[in-house]
């Protein structure tokens, strides 16, 4: 099949790539980009574990060809963390013990990322709402609902 070229800015740093119009913007993520942070859990559009944000839309990106990325702006949970210090919804994870194997973490970071931003004071039911695309096996989501209250107050401080 005729390879494509694409230019995508991921996480700030300019990047280009020649891929398959089939390709999976997860798969160009993970094999072409080196970002493995970004997980695959189903590539049915189920989990949330390949969330990340474009033109800082949350989006799983096992929905969407590589293809159709071209031109626009990616962040994957690896462009969180800046100059050595952790995102406060990281940081909250981390408080809070939001994770067990931590498979779903990446895309939970994501979405709630993009979440505080749109709503900084959330419910706890606006929380769960916002996360209900993610799937988590392990942590039953309270610890997960508590590190995004850390991260929403941390946030609200900081502003
Ligand atoms: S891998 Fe994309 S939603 Fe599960
Ligand atoms: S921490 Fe294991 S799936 Fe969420």
């Amino acid at each position: 099949m005729p390879k494509q070229k694409i230019h995508i800015k991921v996480n700030g740093a300019d990047r280009e790539a020649e891929v398959e119009p089939r390709l999976l913007l997860v798969h160009c993520i993970r094999d072409v980009f080196g970002l493995t942070g970004t997980h695959i859990g189903c590539d049915t559009s189920h989990c949330g574990a390949c969330t990340v944000h474009l033109d800082g839309t949350p989006i799983k990106s096992c929905t969407i060809f590589a293809v159709q990325a071209d031109g626009r702006e990616l962040a994957t949970v690896e462009g969180l963390e800046q100059n050595g210090k952790l995102h406060p919804v990281q940081e909250g994870f981390w408080q809070e013990h939001g994770l067990q194997c931590g498979f779903c973490t990446p895309g939970m970071l994501m979405t709630a990322t993009a979440f505080l931003k749109e709503k900084p004071n959330p419910t706890e039911e606006e929380i769960r709402f916002a996360i209900s695309g993610n799937l988590c096996r392990c942590t039953g989501y309270v610890n997960i609902v508590k590190a995004v209250q850390y991260a929403a107050q941390k946030m609200r401080q900081g502003a």
